[in-house]
């Protein structure tokens, strides 16, 4: 179909010029809209179906699904804030404490402030980077009071200037409290046990 103006205009030759080409490229855009209308028009023809037509609901036609009351969903990524977590427990126990990965992810993201063994003295903080402060130590008598729920909700949120870590899964969070715990009761002494090499990728 599409051979015939483009062939007729090709076969036009420069003197013809363009005029010549005008008739079947009007031809071709008739047919072209006129077979876009048929289209249009084919849905009201019983014998057809088109899948833009179909029995489906469209967005926002239906209220939203709520999860029935006092459920939450499994995995769900609800958000504590730091007073509500203090009242939550801990679902890991110190049994449960997998110290490579919690050496890992403290290591990793707590010990450029806290300091590797958690007395704050990170590389991060003194004159010009983060300030000397009490707070920056995990062993005080105020951090051994909190509740493990608390030190989870800090790791959440984040307080003052320390940032959020919301960013690490909530259950690797609880495993850093345990962690933590266990660094503040001495069970844990990072200077005198070296760190296990990093699994292999
Ligand atoms: C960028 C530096 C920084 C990093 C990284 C950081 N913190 Fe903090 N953290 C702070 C500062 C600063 C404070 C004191 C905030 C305040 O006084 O309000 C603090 C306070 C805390 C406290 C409360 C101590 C108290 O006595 O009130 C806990 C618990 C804590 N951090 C745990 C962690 C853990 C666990 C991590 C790793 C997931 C971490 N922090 C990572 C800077 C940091």
């Amino acid at each position: 179909m599409s051979g015939g103006p483009r062939g007729a205009s090709a076969g036009g030759g420069e003197s013809s010029g363009k005029r010549g080409a005008r008739v079947p490229a009007a031809a071709a855009l008739f047919l072209v809209l006129g077979a876009a209308a048929c289209d249009n028009q084919l849905k009201y023809v019983p014998i057809f179906s088109f899948m833009a037509e179909q029995p489906s609901l469209e967005s926002y036609e239906e209220p939203a699904r709520l999860p029935p009351p006092g459920t939450a969903a499994l995995g769900s990524r609800r958000s504590y804030t730091l007073l509500e977590a203090d009242s939550l427990s801990n679902p890991l126990e110190m049994e449960e404490l997998d110290l490579a990965l919690g050496r890992t992810e403290f290591e990793t993201y707590c010990y450029v402030c806290h300091g590797i063994d958690g007395r704050g003295k990170g590389p991060v903080v003194g004159p010009n980077r983060i300030p000397e402060i009490p707070t920056l130590n995990l062993h005080s008598e105020q951090a051994r009071a909190y509740t493990d729920g608390y030190l989870w909700g800090m790791i959440t949120n984040g307080r003052g200037l320390m940032p959020s870590y919301r960013r690490i899964p909530a259950d690797v969070r609880g495993q850093i409290v345990v962690y933590v715990r266990a660094l503040q009761s001495g069970e844990i002494d990072p200077a005198a046990t070296p760190a296990e090499p990093a699994p292999a990728e």
